[in-house]
């Protein structure tokens, strides 16, 4: 194929986007992972599927970033998922370390590439990526919004029993606990559901999505979500790779936009063969606009916490 996609750490989010990207004959998939046997081995289960699934995209695994050389995109979902009890950013310490050293070797033998970065905790692991990197602002790009847009649009089809399909809906800010489902621009076949739903069933469906995450680990109990997370990967994936400029909720670098600057957080981007293209300025209520004021300095905090840690 035409186009190489990295993705590091070959564990359940890494495997299900590589399993995913090369399903939808998107581009040739390299996996990466610091255990010797991981990658190599789901990435030949991934290949013996191939005739099976019927596409000719080519997937190897490694543990050296010399095959990962010149990748368009470069995903990066290394490091440790939260277990139950824990939040996102207990996980700031030790990833922060694995997300500036993979950083590191990727950018030496992609120079190019554009990075969706989706360990957590996310926005803060943006930063990471753009501080090592020293990459533009439009080549990196932090997975959440479309997952927990995803996980509202899941529980509002539950609601109303509709189609998925018929559903859109915006959730932005950090990925964490201050996350800000919008449900003024949430719709079903164009109609907005607050017109639809009771106020106070959409608090119920704004809650379980705020906490959607944390849901699937207490069933879990060893990890967190990783299917619904690979979809969303995969689905920006394709937005840069064919270009289709969708705009998507994402976490990016904010210069100004929202009354925010030198932050990555959550807000409607569109997605093309640059990268981050362009950032959506939708307009927000007073009240909206103070939860993703409330949500950017949360992830602040992280951010400046980051500063501390040795
Ligand atoms: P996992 O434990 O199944 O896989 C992580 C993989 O990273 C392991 O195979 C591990 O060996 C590898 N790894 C660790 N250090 C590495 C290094 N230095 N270089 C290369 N590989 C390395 O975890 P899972 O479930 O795949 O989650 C991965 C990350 O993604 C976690 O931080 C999790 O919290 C985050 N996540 C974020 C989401 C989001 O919406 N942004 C959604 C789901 C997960
Ligand atoms: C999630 O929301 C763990 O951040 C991950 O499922």
């Amino acid at each position: 194929m035409d186009k190489k996609v990295t993705v590091v750490g070959a564990g359940n989010v890494g495997a299900t986007v590589a399993q995913r990207l090369c399903e939808k004959a998107l581009c040739d998939v390299v996996l990466v992972d610091i255990i010797e046997g991981v990658p190599q081995g789901k990435a030949l289960d991934l290949t013996e599927a191939a005739p099976v699934e019927k596409h000719d995209a080519h997937i190897i695994g490694t543990n050296s970033y010399e095959d990962t050389k010149d990748s368009d995109i470069v995903v990066i979902t290394a490091g440790v998922p939260r277990k139950p009890g824990m939040s996102r950013d207990d996980l700031l310490s030790i990833n922060r370390k694995i997300i500036s050293s993979v950083t590191e070797q990727v950018v030496k033998y992609s120079p190019n590439a554009i990075l969706i970065v989706v360990s957590n905790p996310l926005d803060a692991m943006c930063h990471v990526a753009h501080d090592v990197s020293g990459f533009p602002r439009n080549r990196i790009i932090g997975m959440a919004g479309v997952l927990d847009s995803a996980r509202f649009r899941s529980f509002i089809s539950m609601e109303l029993d509709v189609s998925v399909d018929n559903i859109h809906a915006f959730v932005l800010g950090g990925h964490g606990d201050s996350m800000v489902p919008l449900p003024r621009y949430s719709t079903v076949a164009g109609i907005p559901i607050t017109e639809l739903i009771p106020q106070e069933r959409l608090d119920a469906l704004v809650a379980r999505t705020r906490d959607g995450g944390a849901e699937i680990v207490n069933f879990l109990k060893t990890g967190s979500a990783f299917y619904a997370p690979a979809s969303s990967v995969a689905e920006m994936t394709e937005s840069i790779l064919k270009d289709r400029k969708k705009i998507l909720p994402c976490a990016v670098y904010l210069a100004g936009e929202y009354g925010i600057s030198n932050l990555f957080i959550g807000v409607p981007a569109k997605l093309g063969k640059n990268g981050m293209e362009k950032v959506i300025e939708i307009k927000l209520t007073s009240e909206e606009d103070a939860a993703l004021k409330k949500s950017a300095a949360a992830v602040q905090e992280l951010v400046d916490a980051m500063k501390n840690l040795a």
